[in-house]
């Protein structure tokens, strides 16, 4: 029941924090519109031509002639006929395959036309979270995030695609087709958001233990919220107001956790775990594991490997007062 209870609540969140649910059929971009398109177009065409050798077999199981009196007798009549038959069928079987070869090509085509991009977002795979890097052509601009990708609405987004370790796979199946993420390649996709949403994504390439918490979150809104928000993440973190939150970051600097993770602004510095500048207006936690609270990030501190099992964050021995402000300080990193 607590199992069930656990991989229930990201579900419920999910649907509370208003995001689509991750589906091929659900198309949001002319890139996955593409995608779907070719779906419906190979799923009737082969469903009517199953439908079709499926009626041909109960006529002939049904309409049963009688046995031949001499089996050696040649009707050359009837043999034209079959041949005509099976010379007909096996023509339109190879215009259906290359028919249906050459709208694939097509499809492929447009799906990887090069349009000038708005913005480039570098992706990378790692066991198992994504670490996203805007990239900027004035360097001060450029910041990384995590496992939540804000994209504007209408432009073209360009994703550069590689991997810290194994192979994963990009994967946000109401924007674009999957991609690979591998270590020393660089993969490039680029996708349009035609509406604004909360689109989910997943990890589709089997990557260790957690691939199945590796979700992330593409959030599509107008420009001007778009750069709100960019602006907003360019922006070191805010030093704590309140007494509590002070002494969180007090703990959070004295812990090992400024090993792997950066706050900037702050001596934390770490680059192999998530950037956690502005962790609290995420609206996950964990790679889309728990919906961002107080109480979840305080859960993920104290027991990170019963929440997702095999992950690389240590756990770590807090005061409970400790850990109540830490959990304040990093839910208020806005
Ligand atoms: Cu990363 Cu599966």
């Amino acid at each position: 029941m607590r199992r069930l209870g656990r991989l229930a609540l990201p579900l419920i969140g999910f649907a509370l924090a208003g995001c689509r649910w991750q589906s091929v059929l659900d198309p949001q971009g002319p890139q996955a519109n593409e995608l779907a398109w070719l779906f419906w177009l190979f799923t009737w065409v082969l469903g009517a031509i199953w439908l079709a050798v499926m009626i041909a077999l109960v006529l002939a199981l049904v309409r049963r002639r009688p046995p031949r009196t001499d089996p050696l007798a040649v009707d050359p009549a009837q043999d034209r006929r079959y041949t005509a038959v099976v010379t007909g069928l096996a023509i339109a079987t190879g215009v259906v395959v290359l028919v249906l070869t050459g709208l694939s090509y097509v499809s492929q085509r447009n799906l990887f036309r090069v349009e000038e991009e708005a913005v480039t977002i570098r992706v990378t795979g790692r066991q198992w979270w994504w670490e996203v890097r805007y990239e900027e052509a004035d360097a001060s601009r450029s910041f990384t995030t995590a496992n939540e990708i804000h994209i504007p609405v209408g432009k073209p987004v360009k994703i550069k695609l590689s991997s810290a370790d194994v192979i994963h796979s990009f994967w946000v199946p109401s924007l674009m087709g999957k991609q690979d993420l591998i270590k020393g390649q660089e993969n490039d996709i680029r996708l349009v958001a035609d509406r604004p949403g909360i689109y989910r994504g997943q990890c589709a390439e089997f990557c260790g233990l957690q691939h199945a918490h590796m979700g992330i979150l593409v959030v599509a809104e107008p420009e001007g919220d778009f750069d709100r928000w960019r602006d907003a993440q360019i922006k070191p973190a805010e030093p704590p107001g309140d007494p509590e939150r002070q002494k969180g970051e007090a703990a959070f600097l004295a812990q090992p956790c400024i090993m792997c993770h950066s706050v900037r602004g702050t001596p934390a510095g770490g680059k192999v775990a998530p950037d956690l500048t502005h962790i609290g207006g995420r609206r996950y936690l964990a790679a889309g594991t728990l919906p961002m609270s107080r109480g979840n990030l305080a859960a993920w501190i104290v027991d990170p490997h019963g929440i997702k099992p095999g992950v690389n964050m240590p756990t770590i021995k807090l005061h409970p007062d400790d850990l109540n402000a830490l959990a304040a300080y990093l839910e208020g990193l806005k």
